[in-house]
């Protein structure tokens, strides 16, 4: 894994992000029923908190396993959850745009940070990236049919980095897959879209009633997941493949004693900005 790649992504990703303009007239309140309204507003305090506004870390027992790793994956982390703090920031500016409070706790976030304490630092990893995958898919429908231009300024943002997110644990696995000699085969991606299906429903028992009454629909958000976790899939396969490929040449190189070692870049399609491009994630303007 190319760390310093890495880094300057998360360094360069907090430049030009142009603040949402949380002043702008509210009529979303007007366009839909006060019931409707009640229901983003919900969906908006629960995101708040569990997008960031929690224990924003890696919360497993044995999360030193990872932090003390190879290479500055410490770093990476904490850059990582700086960005999740963000999210949580701009969610508590879209509630007070709207006149309502943070909320301190919710059930579904208090099962899900008791899972990931106690079932390890592994299950946490794969549970916040297949949270990412659905949760990309929440903005991107909020984004689509949610009338107001600040909420519409602040999806903008979070999908930019989300879109980041993803593609980090893509390389993070791709090289934990290429040390261990992983496959990521047919059973790995089985147990991988049933928990992705999984976190998705839970996700959309909560806010599905939020992003229906704008518009939304069932098929649009499963449509969307399924395609997320089908791009991580194929993603991460090929990230692999050319991992295996660069591991192997220093290996070459270390038995000629004579030839120097070749050294190790990023996957083409990890080139800074092309992986967001290419998935039209990246902010506008
Ligand atoms: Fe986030
Ligand atoms: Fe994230």
């Amino acid at each position: 894994m190319n760390f310093s790649h890495w880094i300057n992504h998360f360094r360069n990703n907090q430049s030009h992000r142009t603040e949402p303009d949380w002043f702008a007239p509210v009529t979303v309140d007007k366009k839909l029923s006060p019931r409707r309204f009640a229901h983003l507003i919900r969906s908006l305090q629960q995101f708040q908190l569990g997008d960031g506004g929690g224990p924003a870390y890696l919360i497993a027992y044995d999360r030193s396993e990872v932090l003390e790793g190879q290479g500055n994956i410490k770093e990476l982390v904490d850059l990582w959850f700086k960005e999740e703090e963000e999210h949580s920031r701009l969610l508590g500016w879209a509630l007070r745009r709207f006149g309502a409070p943070e909320i301190k706790s919710h059930w579904s976030f208090s099962l899900f940070c008791g899972l990931r304490k106690w079932l390890g630092v592994q299950f946490e990893l794969y549970a916040l990236l297949l949270t990412e995958i659905v949760s990309h898919q929440y903005y991107r429908l909020l984004r689509r049919h949610c009338d107001d231009v600040a909420i519409r300024g602040m999806c903008d943002l979070i999908n930019r980095d989300e879109a980041g997110h993803i593609a980090f644990h893509r390389a993070r696995l791709a090289s934990e897959g290429a040390r261990h000699d992983r496959s990521y085969g047919r059973i790995w991606e089985v147990c991988f879209r049933l928990r992705g299906l999984a976190a998705g429903t839970v996700l959309w028992m909560n806010h599905r009633s939020a992003l229906i009454g704008m518009g939304a629909t069932d098929r649009a958000f499963y449509r969307g997941i399924w395609r997320g976790m089908d791009r991580f899939v194929k993603g991460v396969r090929a990230d692999l493949a050319w991992e295996k490929t660069s591991y192997a040449l220093p290996r070459k190189s270390d038995q000629r004693s004579t030839e120097k070692e070749v050294p190790r870049e990023v996957p083409p399609d990890l080139e800074p900005g092309i992986d967001l491009l290419s998935a039209g994630m990246c902010k506008r303007g």
